[in-house]
């Protein structure tokens, strides 16, 4: 479920051998773990170590790399803004050094997407089951299809408490979409195109986006499912930081505060072995094209 890694610099060099071991492993579905990898924060970042800066109306605070865009925040000034986008492009930085390095043949292919800062406690959060993460799911975005792409995102814990951020691990992706996908109707016809004219997704909702949405929420909303569904928990400490594939892991975030994250693209013909996308274990599963 997890392979270890001992480096503790975003700048680590892996060997050909290391990275073909780490590729295998995050395409069958397995967390690339740092503990030792640690992005420590700067003497005046430490201030945004609070709940405080993230409107009550986001899960966290949002950056754009590509675009210099910080949102989802409050109570700021001109100067702290710009401190607290300057911390967020740093960790983006940081990953892609850290994904170049380690999973090279995939850069040439990479999109960057958003970074996130989450200083709100992850167990205390009240929200509608779909955009619960404390219950099992596979991620898939309402607003942004990403067409069959993977969704490959970099964690670091950077909570100053020594506090642990406390995930539990699903079933396979085979065994998920075995149990939720033969259930989801096909979408209706027409509303896919709407949702794109009105601007309601931010790109075309393709099949695949439809199918993975669905099984998102209904993973969330099946009580059951979430209580007798193999898992296991996992305790990512302080000071650590990981990889993974989380279109592909069935995940659930119970307990933890101060995180960053960032989130990167990859197309499906990028990856060793096209067969273990989701795109393509569905395709052979609804026995059609979703693209
Ligand atoms: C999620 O992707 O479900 C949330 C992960 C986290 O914030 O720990
Ligand atoms: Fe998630």
């Amino acid at each position: 479920m997890l392979q270890t890694y001992e480096a503790n610099e975003w700048d680590n060099h892996f060997p050909d051998s290391t990275q073909k071991q780490a590729i295998s492993a995050l395409e069958e579905g397995q967390i690339l773990y740092f503990p030792q990898l640690d992005f420590s924060l700067l003497a005046e970042e430490q201030q945004f170590l609070s709940p405080d800066y993230v409107d009550t109306k986001a899960k966290h605070v949002s950056y754009l790399s590509n675009h210099g865009k910080l949102w989802g925040v409050r109570h700021l000034t001109d100067q702290q803004h710009i401190q607290l986008q300057s911390m967020l492009e740093r960790f983006a930085r940081s990953s892609y050094r850290l994904i170049q390095n380690m999973l090279t043949p995939y850069t040439a292919h990479l999109i960057m997407g958003r970074t996130s800062f989450r200083p709100v406690e992850v167990a205390h959060r009240k929200t509608s089951y779909r955009k619960d993460d404390t219950r099992l799911h596979v991620d898939a975005f309402p607003s942004a299809p990403n067409q069959g792409m993977r969704i490959l995102r970099v964690f670091s814990n950077i909570n100053p408490h020594g506090k642990d951020r406390i995930w539990r691990i699903g079933e396979s992706f085979e065994k998920v979409a075995e149990q939720f996908i033969p259930k989801i109707n096909a979408p209706k016809l027409g509303t896919r195109a709407l949702l794109r004219f009105l601007r309601i997704t931010k790109s075309y909702r393709t099949l695949y986006d439809h199918y993975m949405l669905r099984m998102h929420h209904a993973m969330k909303a099946d009580n059951r499912y979430q209580q007798q569904a193999s898992q296991r928990e996992v305790r990512f400490p302080s000071g650590s930081t990981w990889v993974v594939q989380t279109d592909h892991v069935s995940h659930a975030s119970m307990q933890g505060q101060y995180a960053l994250e960032q989130t990167f693209y990859l197309p499906v013909k990028a990856m060793f072995r096209e067969e273990l996308a989701p795109l393509s274990v569905l395709e052979r599963m609804l026995q059609m094209k979703l693209s």
